[in-house]
């Protein structure tokens, strides 16, 4: 295969972590190997299929995938596929045992390392695997991509040693773990001079972050936020997902005193119930949760919450999921991601008795999803003929001048103007709300 020709398909499925670590792919494919991406599957010599193993059928969705691309490599011997992502890392070898037209399995810390498992590959003709956890070793060298993003996400911590018993994370993704702050920084100048004006900070669970450098500084998350919120061109600072367990007065104190931070807070409640919190080892009660809300209200009188609900968890009584509704209206939850909950294997919780039949889930992540999105309409309705601060990611329409921004609160907002505001975060009167966004009025 000619080396300067090779056309790379990447599929990925999952969360912001995983759409992360494709970027990072992305990147280091073009960057030193001049590999081109495609959008076409059957147009490329290199499939990569970054996986997710947090809920449903991981595994069947896996191997499914991986039969439709055997087709293709039928036509195509020199296709190579490499598999990624969380499900590499749980199930590794046993994925080459089922699939043998699979080239290349790499875990979520040795991403870094494809450019040349391709090389082996091709070298020795035999399959290449490593999911080993190389401590942070895959930010070494983060490369950014050439055109301007504005809304830029990056990376601070990696894993979870939080352990809740529902959660597949802590195997998949390993043990916590923070990046120095100077490799951060690094990464956000790079980004800043590609016209990042908004930066989201990623990871299982930021608020646990925790750094110290060669002369023995510590770093926090809060002290974190702080030292972003200095740099000038950055005018926005979202993080997710954090956690109720961390979330510590220091964050709290920060949004007093940092504007830059979003009004808008991502923070997983999983259920209203007491019982079933204890059942899912996560260590904070729902009382506990009300406080941390309350005294961020007091701090942001105008935040919105939005959150992540399991329905059904093994024990989950018609009374608990009263009381997770009782929750989701009293705090006045915004958009919110809810699930029925998903045995996971090696989990815990996998081994509890799952006493409700799935007709009940349904009906009970039906009620709640119609309560959330009845509450995220109201929240809505309430930016109707408001000022909105919008930052604009994208031209969508150069003729007729229509560009497309996001508001501090998450929605999208789509707007005409005759100026170039590409990059900026602008006033924009809201003057109507459709189904899935608003449009605003800017003139200037
Ligand atoms: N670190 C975050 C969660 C990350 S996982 C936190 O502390 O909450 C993202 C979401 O997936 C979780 O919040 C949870 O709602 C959902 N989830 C994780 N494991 C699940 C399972 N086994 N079944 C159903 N939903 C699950
Ligand atoms: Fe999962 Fe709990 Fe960590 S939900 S990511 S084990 S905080």
């Amino acid at each position: 295969m000619n080396q300067k020709n090779k056309k790379v398909y990447i599929k990925t499925w999952g969360c912001q972590m995983n759409e992360y670590d494709s970027l990072m792919i992305t990147n280091i494919l073009q960057e030193n190997q001049k590999y081109t991406i495609t959008n076409s599957e059957n147009d490329a010599n290199i499939l990569i299929l970054n996986t997710c193993s947090i809920r449903e059928k991981a595994h069947e969705k896996l191997f499914h995938q991986l039969g439709r691309w055997k087709k293709l490599k039928k036509n195509n011997p020199n296709i190579i596929i490499a598999v990624g992502g969380c499900v590499a890392n749980q199930e590794g070898k046993k994925i080459l045992i089922r699939s043998q037209h699979v080239d290349i399995i790499f875990g979520t810390q040795t991403l870094h390392r494809l450019p040349s498992m391709i090389n082996k590959k091709i070298q020795h003709q035999k399959p290449m695997i490593d999911i080993t956890f190389p401590k942070l070793e895959k930010f070494k060298n983060v490369l950014i991509p050439k055109k301007n993003i504005y809304s830029a996400s990056i990376s601070i911590m990696e894993g979870c040693n939080k352990y809740c018993s529902f959660c597949i994370v802590p195997y998949t993704r390993g043990k916590e773990i923070s990046r120095p702050l100077r490799n951060i920084l690094d990464e956000i100048y790079k980004l800043v001079d590609h016209g990042a004006k908004e930066i989201i900070l990623l990871g299982q669970n930021v608020n646990a972050y925790y750094s110290i450098d060669k002369n023995g500084k510590k770093c926090t998350f809060s002290e974190l936020l702080q030292i972003i919120a200095s740099i000038k061109n950055i005018k926005r600072i979202r993080f997710l997902t954090s956690n109720p367990m961390n979330f510590n007065e220091d964050i709290i104190q920060i949004y007093y005193n940092t504007s830059k931070l979003v009004s808008f807070l991502h923070l997983p409640i999983q259920s209203g119930s007491n019982k079933i919190l204890k059942l899912m080892k996560r260590s904070y009660s729902v009382e506990k949760y009300k406080e941390i809300i309350k005294k961020l209200i007091i701090a942001r009188p105008n935040i919105q919450i939005s959150s992540d609900f399991i329905i059904g968890f093994p024990g989950e009584t018609n009374y608990d999921f009263q009381k997770t509704m009782d929750i989701i209206s009293d705090l006045n939850f915004d958009m919110s991601y809810s699930f029925i909950y998903s045995p996971r294997p090696g989990t815990p919780a996998s081994k509890l008795k799952d006493n409700i039949n799935i007709t009940e889930k349904k009906i009970r992540l039906n009620i709640l999803q119609n309560q959330i999105n009845k509450q995220t309409q109201q929240w809505t309705q309430k930016m109707l003929n408001t000022f909105q601060n919008v930052l604009i990611e994208r031209c969508i329409d150069k003729k007729k001048n229509k560009f497309l921004g996001k508001t501090e609160n998450n929605r999208t907002v789509i707007l005409t103007s005759h100026q170039n505001i590409l990059g900026k975060i602008v006033k924009v009167y809201v003057n109507q709300i459709q189904k899935n966004f608003l449009t605003g009025k800017y003139d200037k």
